[in-house]
């Protein structure tokens, strides 16, 4: 989507639907106030009214509710109801008179961020019906407000950008999107960017480097596995960051199978390797100035008679054993190979971003995700830059006892603790087990990945993380 800022006087705006935002015991602005409709609309928020002044032909006035409970998260949620508005309308331009505020790039940044996430549609496997032609696409939003904004929306319309082509990858079937069409889409990633290498290691060579959580859990599908790197060279003077995304491009759960009512949800069991890709793809187009290495371990998870089975001990990379007692407990599996390279890789703090227990979501629901971490400062950041995104993130502890449910009978450690107690606790104490002294959170999305039902992220396809992950990197940046 296109978007700039101008100064346009209201009489004079092109787009084929302007929207002002209006608070309660707020008039409207004098152009606007004669005109039919106004008198009756509403300032209540989430309210749309519509207003026919004679120039510009069409105006809809959005209420934002009362004064006091503005905030970044309301904006972004009356910016997306205005998108959907616009479609419904078959406006393909909007332009946005930004309201009021002490802090206008932060207002331009929610109305850009729930605009762009708004008016995001996954329609690309429907076929066109001559009877009902699709309505337009959204193209270009204008943002009537000061120039001095002008960064921090271009700054929000790339991350929201990148989210969306993440909610892409989430949302495309997993016979397309498999492991080869994620490290296709990190290679194209650093195709654009100078800054960004890649590299991809196949079944062969995952295998040569004895990486026993990813080998064990991709030799079941004949779908070849991939491990992801990227590695953005952004400068700066501080710390290289890891980010580490779980990429089962399906998860059937194996031999310890899933039940079929659902199962197609776990096309998204990639959800956290998509906001890892496209997280990196806008850190370099921000150009940030950072170091970052993105590890994505990405496999199908299928049943077969080549699968693993309940009882077989793996050894993972770092060289600790595992016994795999439920084979549906396989992204940590991975992560703990994932974590491990991307420390030794020269990671010196990591954060990995999975879709990984069916507890969080029983803990949380869709409002937040799980954070768990070794590190206080660490997750008070992320804590934070959760606030600033709407991306939010609840911590829960990491107590020694939870570790004690993951040791294993026969092996150093298992990947399913026999007790079902604080099933998203001990999945992290398990991937502590490979992070060593580093400095790092995990954080489980399986209940914001989707289904999270905002009016900017929609039912399906979230993207949870991208603005997140970018968020975080910005503040470590130089
Ligand atoms: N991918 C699932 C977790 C999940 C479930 C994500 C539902 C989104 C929606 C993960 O691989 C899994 O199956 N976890 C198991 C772990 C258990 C066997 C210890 C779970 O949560 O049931
Ligand atoms: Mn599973
Ligand atoms: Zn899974």
């Amino acid at each position: 989507m296109r978007v700039s800022v101008s100064q346009s006087e209201i009489p004079a705006v092109e787009a084929d639907l302007l929207a002002i935002g209006l608070r309660e015991g707020e008039e409207l602005p004098a152009e606007i106030a004669p005109a039919p409709g106004a008198a009756d609309a509403k300032a209540g928020f989430k309210k749309l009214s519509a207003v026919f002044p004679e120039r510009p032909a069409r105006v809809v006035v959005a209420g934002l509710g009362k004064r006091e409970e503005l905030d970044l998260e309301r904006l972004r949620i009356v910016a997306a109801l205005v998108a959907k508005e616009a479609a419904r309308l078959k406006a393909t331009s909007v332009a946005w008179a930004l309201p009021e505020g002490d802090d206008p790039d932060a207002l331009a940044e929610g109305l850009v961020t729930g605009t762009i996430l708004g008016a995001y549609r996954f329609d690309r496997f429907k076929s066109s019906d001559p009877d009902e032609p699709e309505p337009p696409r959204l193209e270009s939003l204008t943002l009537l407000a000061p120039e001095g904004v002008a960064a921090a929306a271009e700054a929000a319309r790339v991350c929201a950008e990148a989210q969306n082509r993440a909610r892409d990858l989430q949302s495309l079937p997993s016979n397309v999107a498999t492991p080869s069409y994620l490290a296709a889409r990190a290679e194209e990633l650093a195709a654009d960017h100078d800054a960004l290498s890649v590299e991809v290691l196949g079944r062969e060579e995952i295998a040569a480097k004895e990486m026993g959580g990813l080998v064990a859990v991709s030799q079941g599908s004949t779908e070849e596995p991939k491990l992801i790197v990227l590695r953005y060279a952004g400068g700066g003077s501080g710390e290289t960051l890891g980010l580490i995304g779980k990429g089962v491009t399906f998860d059937t759960g194996g031999i310890s199978l899933k039940p079929s009512a659902g199962m197609q949800e776990m096309k998204m069991d990639m959800s956290g390797a998509a906001a890892v890709l496209e997280t990196v793809g806008a850190v370099a187009e921000l150009g940030l100035a950072l170091d970052l290495i993105a590890v994505v371990p990405s496999t199908e998870n299928m049943p077969s008679g080549t699968a693993i089975k309940p009882g077989d001990i793996i050894t993972q990379y770092s060289g600790k054993t595992v016994e795999i007692n439920n084979t549906d407990a396989e992204g940590r599996l991975i992560l703990a190979d994932a974590l491990a390279y991307a420390i030794e890789q020269g990671a010196d703090r990591v954060v990995d971003i999975a879709t990984l227990t069916g507890a969080v979501m029983i803990a949380l629901g869709s409002t937040y995700a799980a954070v768990i971490g070794n590190d206080d400062a660490l997750v008070g950041e992320i804590e934070d830059v959760g606030e600033a995104t709407g991306e939010l993130v609840w911590r829960l502890p990491l107590h020694a006892e939870y570790k004690a449910l993951m040791k294993g009978t026969f092996a150093d450690l298992t990947n399913a603790a026999a007790k079902r107690k604080a099933g998203a606790i001990s999945a992290a104490g398990f991937l502590e087990e490979f992070v060593g002294d580093t400095p790092w959170a995990h954080l489980d999305i399986a209940g914001t990945a989707w289904d999270v039902g905002r009016a900017y992220t929609g039912g399906d396809a979230s993207g949870y993380g991208v603005r997140l992950l970018t968020a975080l990197a910005r503040e470590l940046a130089d």
